[in-house]
C-alpha cells in the first residue's frame, strides 16, 4: 500500500515512521515533511502543500490511504477535496473541523448538547467585550475565536490585561480574520490532560491517554508554546475517570456532531481540565477545547507505545469499522523531550548546525520537527520546534532519563530544553524539583 501523511512536524515524522513499519506498506509520502522524513530510507518527502495539488498527486501516485496531521489543511478542506474524488482519507471534513477552527462553534456545541464546559460569551464588539470583562473581573480567559497557531488564547491573571488582550484581538485586528470575534470565558483551574481518540463518525476508539507541557520553562512557567514535551500514560487518567471522560464527554461530542448532520471522522483531541476530588464532590471535568487532529508533542510518546499493526486501525478508521479495531499498548511509559530553537516562540532562528543526532532506536527515536536536511548532508534547524527526543522505560523516571540521555548528546546553537518534562507524574503530590 502507498500512504500520504500530510504535515511537517514531529508529530507526522511519528505517524509516517509508525505507518512504515506495517509489512504491507510499500511508500510512505511525507508532503512536505522534514529532514528527518528526508534522512529515513522508508519515507520520501513531497513538496507540495496545496489541498488541490495533493489530491491531484494522490490520484497520480495511486495513493491508498492518506492520513492529516496539522489543522491547517483540515480546516482549508483538505478532506473534502479527496473525497471529492474518491480517495481515502482519514480526518474530518472542513465542516467538522469547525470544532478547532472556530471557538465560538465549539462552545455553541458543547452548550448545545450539554457537554461541560467553562462559562463563556461570545463578542465582537469591544465596547460589549470589556464590560463584560468589567463584570466578571479577573482571572479571566479571552480567545480568539479562528486558528491562530497557538497565539490567540491570553489566560489574564488581571482586568487589565484581559482588556489588553481585547484591544489587541478586536480593536488592531492582531490576529487578522481569526481574532474579529472573541470567546471569553472563566478561568478554570486543575491540571490538563490531553485526551485522543480516533473517530469514523460513528464508533470511537481511544488512545491511550497523556499529558503535555504547554510552558516553556521549567515548572510551567514562562510564555504559552505548542507544546515542550509530553508523556504517556497519564497517571491522572484512572480506569475510573476514563470511563467517565468517555460518557460525559467523549461519547455525546461524536453523538452530537452525528445528530447535527456534520458526522465527525479523525483524529479528535479533547483538551480538559480536570479539577480534584474533594469529600462530597467527584472530579470535575470540563472540555478546554477540541483539536480536530492528534496532539504534538503527545502524539510522538503514544506512537511509541502503539504495538501491531497501525495500518489496520487506520483502515479501520477509513470504512467505519473502528468498533472491530483494537490496539495494544506498550506496558512501560514513554515519554518526549522538544529540543527547540533560540527565540522559540517568539522568533525562532533557523540555519543552526545540529550535531550529535543518534541512530533510531525502537526504545528511543528522535522524531524531527523544524529541521531540514542540506545538499552537504547536515541537517539544520528551520522552524521552532526542532526535535522532540522520545523513550521508552519501565516507568515515567526511566523514560525521562533515557530521553535525556539522548537529549544530552544532540548539540545545536541556541537549544532550548525544559530539564523536567514529565515531574507531575513522577511527583503525583504535584510539588516541583
Ligand atoms: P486552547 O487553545 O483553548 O487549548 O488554550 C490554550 C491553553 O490555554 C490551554 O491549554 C490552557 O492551558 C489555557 N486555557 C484555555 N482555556 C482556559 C480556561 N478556561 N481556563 C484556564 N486555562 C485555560
Ligand atoms: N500539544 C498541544 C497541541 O497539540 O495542541
Amino acid at each position: 500500500m502507498r500512504i500520504l501523511i500530510i504535515g511537517s512536524g514531529g508529530r507526522e515524522h511519528a505517524l509516517a515512521w509508525r505507518l512504515a513499519q506495517s509489512s504491507r506498506v510499500e511508500t510512505v509520502f511525507v508532503a512536505p515533511g522534514n529532514g528527518g522524513t528526508a534522512r529515513d530510507a522508508a519515507l520520501r518527502n513531497v513538496a507540495l502543500t496545496d489541498p488541490v495539488e495533493l489530491a491531484d498527486f494522490a490520484r497520480r501516485e495511486k495513493i491508498d490511504l492518506t492520513v492529516v496531521g496539522p489543522e491547517a489543511p483540515l480546516a482549508a478542506g483538505v478532506v473534502d477535496r479527496f473525497r471529492e474524488h474518491g480517495l481515502r482519507i482519514f480526518g474530518p471534513t472542513q465542516a467538522a473541523a469547525q470544532l478547532e477552527s472556530s471557538k465560538d462553534y465549539a462552545k455553541r456545541f458543547l452548550v448545545r448538547h450539554d457537554i461541560p464546559t467553562a462559562r463563556h460569551q461570545t463578542f465582537t464588539e469591544p465596547a460589549a467585550a470589556h464590560a463584560y470583562v468589567d463584570e466578571q473581573g479577573a482571572p479571566i480567559v479571552i480567545k480568539a475565536d479562528g486558528l491562530a497557531a497557538g497565539k490567540g488564547v491570553v489566560v489574564a491573571d488581571t482586568t487589565a490585561e484581559a482588556h489588553a488582550a481585547i484591544d489587541a484581538m478586536l480593536g488592531d485586528g492582531s490576529l487578522g480574520a481569526a481574532g474579529a470575534r472573541v470567546v471569553i470565558e472563566e478561568c478554570l483551574v486543575g491540571e490538563e490532560v490531553s485526551f485522543i481518540v480516533m473517530c469514523d463518525g460513528q464508533h470511537v476508539l481511544p488512545l491511550a491517554t497523556s499529558q503535555d507541557h504547554k510552558r516553556l520553562l521549567n515548572g510551567d512557567q514562562g510564555p504559552n508554546t505548542g507544546g515542550m514535551g509530553a508523556y504517556s500514560p497519564a497517571p491522572l487518567v484512572t480506569p475510573q475517570l476514563h470511563n467517565r471522560i468517555m460518557r460525559e464527554v467523549i461519547l455525546p461530542t461524536v453523538q452530537g456532531m452525528k445528530n447535527d448532520g456534520v458526522p465527525y471522522s479523525g483524529f479528535l483531541y479533547a483538551g480538559l481540565m480536570i479539577s480534584p476530588a474533594t469529600a462530597d464532590k467527584p472530579a470535575g471535568i470540563k472540555v478546554l477545547e477540541f483539536n480536530c487532529r492528534m496532539g504534538d508533542p503527545e502524539t510522538q510518546p503514544i506512537l511509541m507505545r502503539l504495538k501491531g499493526d497501525f495500518l489496520r486501525v487506520m483502515e479501520h478508521a477509513v470504512n467505519g469499522t473502528l468498533d472491530q479495531a483494537e490496539i495494544d499498548w506498550d506496558r512501560r511509559s514513554a515519554l518526549g523531550v522538544v529540543m527547540a530553537a533560540a527565540n522559540y516562540p517568539a522568533t525562532p532562528r533557523a540555519g543552526d548546525v545540529i550535531d550529535g543526532l543518534p541512530a533510531d532506536h525502537p526504545d528511543c527515536m528522535v522524531f524531527h520537527a523544524g529541521t531540514v536536511l542540506d545538499a552537504d548532508g547536515k541537517v539544520r534547524t528551520a522552524g521552532g520546534r526542532v526535535l522532540c527526543v522520545t523513550a521508552l522505560g519501565d516507568s515515567v523516571k526511566l523514560a525521562q532519563q533515557r530521553a535525556y540521555q539522548a537529549v544530552d548528546q544532540i548539540r545545536f546553537a541556541g537549544a532550548q530544553v525544559r530539564r523536567d518534562i514529565g515531574w507531575r507524574a513522577i511527583k503525583p503530590t504535584g510539588s516541583h524539583p
